[in-house]
Order: structure tokens, then C-alpha cells, then sequence
């Protein structure tokens, strides 16, 4: 288990008064964000028009990329959330995904685009596209708001919409946690190591 996949729900995690004060380094500012989920949007529309859209958001990270994306997209279009767990007893990641919601918009037929915060192990998105095939869609894509340049994938999913590539650092911010902590920040940065090494 990396320090990263540490969940410090029950380690007494404090995140600091104000937030931005447990941040090594902003690499992604509001501004980018707004300029590459509007471009992401246009993209979108342009491939989708005249099909029948939903897009899928991932809880509970990709709800904040799914909500501004939604909203970039200017074609007719339905969205839901499914849920997916990677952590078994909440301290350790267990290395399987549950799925912890299923959709509940009718799929058959559809287009969909499974919305996440980041790819990173692939585990995730690869639980979830298997899940949403069974509800029969058109087609299944993805749009990962980043995507972490890892050394090595446990599974490999087509990403057909980036936003940015990362380095493999631990992120926060814009949907993404550590601890649940974070999800709020507006921007998308690297957290102190203190913050989760204790050393604060
Ligand atoms: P996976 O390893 O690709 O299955 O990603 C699992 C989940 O871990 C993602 O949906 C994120 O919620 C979370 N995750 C992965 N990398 C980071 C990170 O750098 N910061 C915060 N959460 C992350
Ligand atoms: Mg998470």
C-alpha cells in the first residue's frame, strides 16, 4: 500500500484551517480548468450530435468534472452518477472495485461516457465500463478530467477525452480527495506529504 492510497479516515486526519495552506503546488488553476472542460465540451458536441447522449459521472470525484462538463455540452443529453469503491476496510485498498450505485437512467441504446476525476490504476474505470455494458448501451467511452502518467496500468481503458496529463504525484482538489478532504478546492494541486506522512 502506498501513502497515497491511504485512507486517513480513522488516522485523525485534521486538513488545515484553510486548505490551500496544506498545498505544495497548484499545476492546474481555475482558469485552466474552465478553459480545457469548455474545450472538452466542444468535442463532445461535435461527435455526438443527433445521438442519444448520457453521460455518466463517477462518485464521488467525478461529480465535479461531471457537473461543469454538462454543462459545456450544449446538445440535448441526460446524465446519472454510478458509484465505485476501490478500498476494502477503508485503510487498505482492497485492489477490487465495488460498486457501490448503479445508474438508474435507462441506458439501452444509448451513447454513454463514463465521466472521471482521473485515471490512474485504470481498476475504476475498467470496473465501470464492464458494469455499464450490461445495461446495453450504444457505446461506452470515457473522459478522465486528468490522467496520471503511471509506469504501469493494472488495467488499460481507451481514454477518448483528456484533460491533462499528470505527473504521478498525489493530487487534490476539483472533485479529488485524500481522506474526503479537498474535494472543494477550486484548482487542482499537490498535497504537502506532511499532511499525510503526520509530520504536521
Ligand atoms: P484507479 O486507481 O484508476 O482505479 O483510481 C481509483 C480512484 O482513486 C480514482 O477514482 C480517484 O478517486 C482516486 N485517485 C487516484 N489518484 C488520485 C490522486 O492523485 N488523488 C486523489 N485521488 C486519486
Ligand atoms: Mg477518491
Amino acid at each position: 500500500m502506498t501513502a497515497t492510497k491511504k485512507s486517513a479516515a480513522n488516522s485523525g486526519l485534521r486538513a488545515s484551517r484553510n486548505l490551500d495552506d496544506d498545498i505544495e503546488e497548484i499545476l492546474l488553476t481555475q482558469k485552466d480548468i474552465a478553459q480545457r472542460v469548455a474545450e472538452m465540451g466542444k468535442a463532445i458536441e461535435n461527435d455526438y450530435r443527433g445521438k442519444p447522449l448520457v453521460l455518466v459521472g463517477i462518485l464521488r470525484g467525478g461529480l465535479v468534472f461531471l457537473s461543469d462538463l454538462t454543462r459545456a455540452i450544449a446538445i440535448p443529453h441526460s446524465f446519472d452518477m454510478a458509484g465505485a469503491s476501490s478500498y476494502g476496510t477503508g485503510t487498505t485498498s482492497s485492489g477490487r472495485v465495488q460498486i457501490t450505485k448503479d445508474v438508474e437512467v435507462d441506458l439501452r441504446g444509448k451513447h454513454v461516457i463514463v465521466c472521471e476525476d482521473i485515471y490512474d490504476s485504470g481498476r475504476t474505470l475498467a470496473a465501470i465500463r464492464d458494469l455499464l455494458r450490461v445495461h446495453h448501451p450504444a457505446s461506452v467511452e470515457v473522459a478522465a478530467f486528468l490522467y496520471k502518467k503511471v509506469k504501469k496500468r493494472v488495467a488499460e481503458v481507451e481514454i477518448k477525452y483528456k484533460g491533462y496529463d499528470i505527473e504521478d504525484k498525489f493530487v487534490v482538489g476539483y472533485g479529488l480527495d485524500y481522506s474526503e478532504m479537498y474535494r472543494n478546492l477550486p484548482y487542482v494541486g499537490v498535497l504537502k506529504r506532511s499532511v499525510y506522512e503526520g509530520g504536521k
